[in-house]
């Protein structure tokens, strides 16, 4: 089967920079990207292709070259969808707020929403490709609901989860370590479809690392991949609070048993805790279905991960509250970084909104710089944890546009991304305008204890054994 159609549903962080990978490598595909939310495909559509709303290196450059082209960005979802042979789902699937699986399991009504729309508006033969990280056995679901309220055309289901990273998602997506791809493989016309989409790929990705399985290996294979690199994260973060105590230097442990390549080197950064869309939500995912099935001490050996990781976040805004004399009421305290890493404008489930939660709770005035975020965005993220009342979020923390007006006049400054622009500020001018002691807490392990301490701060780094402790 030739593609000439695609169709994907979701102008998000995934959806949004695989479509414009895929125009730009197939330039005899129409790619059309869809979305309910208008503002999103205005900006994806803007004149000026750096105001596009994801900000990730490179993007714009290939967004230039397809949009327009056979890369769109519309939000007809109807049309699009008819017109398609090929339909991927990317949209939102955020850990349930409500009702059973409350906090745990992933709500799935966007994607139901999205599979009654296909259902409703197809009349030819469909594959719809799941692309968002679902739960195991979730195209189970999809089928039903197409072959059950559809115009009696015929669904390939197909399960093709994203591996990319934000900050690197256009090379990720480029050169990627593998695809994977999951189908109906025991039929013919399942493996028509799984070849189809594998011809995609084929355009840039060299046959080897394109993988083809089942459709419940995909999917789960999505969450493992997940699973296994926030746990390492977890695991050298486990690891940093030992050698704080002890005097052991959490970088050269990592080093030392990086080297070894069965466990290479890798994701051993430690730090203020992971977050991001997907680490958190896969893994209680994960958790959720083993406990579903009985698999207790499963549930409960992956659950320990995101234990780990809360447990970091809050050492780390305690430690600031302890080192400033038990009290950080009324005090300045700047934020060097919001985003949950650098080089993006995400700021999902970010260390950051945690540790300016805790530090609001003991009465802070916050005052943040990110080269990326903006004050809105700060907000929006802390009155979503609904602690406080959206007037006070507003008068305690503030977003500037200059990384010294954080400093100024600050009784700490406290790194929450490791932006490459920090390791260049001008270190001395930022000591000599805050208040003395002048307090500097690292959550990203890019500062040397000895250099900060000969400018005259007392500071505190991840995983490394100092005096303020
Ligand atoms: C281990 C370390 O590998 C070595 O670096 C250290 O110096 C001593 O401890 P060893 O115990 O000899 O070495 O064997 P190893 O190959 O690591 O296997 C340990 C156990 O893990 C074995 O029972 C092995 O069967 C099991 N294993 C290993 C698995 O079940 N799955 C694996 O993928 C790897
Ligand atoms: C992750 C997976 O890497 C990607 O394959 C999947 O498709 C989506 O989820 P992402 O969340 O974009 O990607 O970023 P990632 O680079 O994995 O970082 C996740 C979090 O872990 C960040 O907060 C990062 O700062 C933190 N992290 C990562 C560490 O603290 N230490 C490390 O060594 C690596
Ligand atoms: P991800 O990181 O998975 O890409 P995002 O939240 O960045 O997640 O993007 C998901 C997008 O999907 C959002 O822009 C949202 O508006 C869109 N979306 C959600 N439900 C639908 C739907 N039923 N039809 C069209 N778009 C949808």
């Amino acid at each position: 089967m030739k593609i000439k159609n695609i169709c994907c549903i979701g102008a998000g962080y995934v959806g949004g920079p695989t479509m414009a990978v895929i125009a730009q490598k197939c330039p005899e595909i129409n790619v059309t990207v869809v979305d309910i939310n208008e503002k999103r495909i205005a900006a994806w559509n803007d004149k000026d292709v750096e105001n596009i709303p994801i900000y990730e290196p490179g993007l714009s450059k290939v967004v230039d070259e397809a949009r327009g082209r056979n890369l769109f960005f519309s939000a007809d979802v109807d049309k699009a969808i008819d017109q398609a042979e090929m339909i991927f789902i990317s949209v939102n699937t955020p850990t349930k707020a409500y009702g059973m699986g409350k906090g745990m399991a992933a709500d799935l009504k966007f994607i139901e929403l999205c599979a009654r729309q296909i259902a409703r508006v197809s009349t030819s033969d469909k594959i719809v490709i799941e692309k968002s990280t679902l739960p195991v056995r979730t195209a189970e679901a999809l089928k039903n609901i197409l072959e059950n309220t559809g115009n009696g055309v015929n669904y390939q289901i197909l399960s093709n989860p994203e591996f990319l990273a934000e900050g690197t998602a256009v090379e990720d997506l480029m050169d990627p370590d593998r695809v994977l791809i999951g189908g109906d493989i025991d039929t013919e016309k399942g493996k028509e479809a799984v070849e189809a989409l594998v011809n995609v790929y084929a355009h840039w990705v060299p046959k080897e690392r394109i993988l083809t399985t089942n459709v419940w290996s995909s999917e789960l294979s999505k969450l493992t991949a997940n699973a296994f690199l926030a746990q390492r994260v977890s695991s050298i973060n486990a690891m940093s609070e030992l050698c704080e105590k002890t005097g052991a230097d959490v970088n050269e442990v990592a080093k030392a048993v990086g080297m070894d390549s069965r466990i290479g080197s890798k994701f051993l950064k430690s730090s203020v805790g992971f977050g991001g869309s997907c680490f958190q939500k896969d893994i209680l995912n994960l958790v959720y279905i083993a406990k579903s099935f009985g698999l207790n001490e499963v549930a409960d050996y992956w659950e320990q991960v995101i234990i780990m990781n809360d447990h970091q976040k809050r050492r780390f805004a305690a430690n600031i509250v302890r080192t400033l004399f038990n009290t950080v009421a009324g005090k300045k305290i700047g934020f060097l970084g919001w985003a949950f890493k650098k080089d993006t404008n995400d700021t999902r489930e970010s260390a950051a909104i945690y540790v300016a939660d805790y530090l609001l709770n003991e009465q802070a005035e916050i005052v943040v710089y990110d080269p990326k975020v903006k004050e809105e965005q700060i907000n929006a993220d802390l009155d979503y944890l609904n602690t406080r009342s959206e007037k006070e979020n507003r008068q305690r923390i503030k977003a500037v546009n200059d990384p010294y007006q954080v400093s100024k006049e600050a009784h700490a400054v406290a790194i929450l991304t490791e932006w490459d622009e920090f390791k260049e500020l001008d270190r001395k001018r930022i000591y000599d305008e805050m208040l003395k002691p002048a307090f500097l807490f690292d959550g990203r392990n890019i500062l040397h204890q000895s250099s900060q301490k000969a400018i005259g701060f007392k500071t505190y780094i991840i995983g490394e054994n100092c005096d303020l402790l």
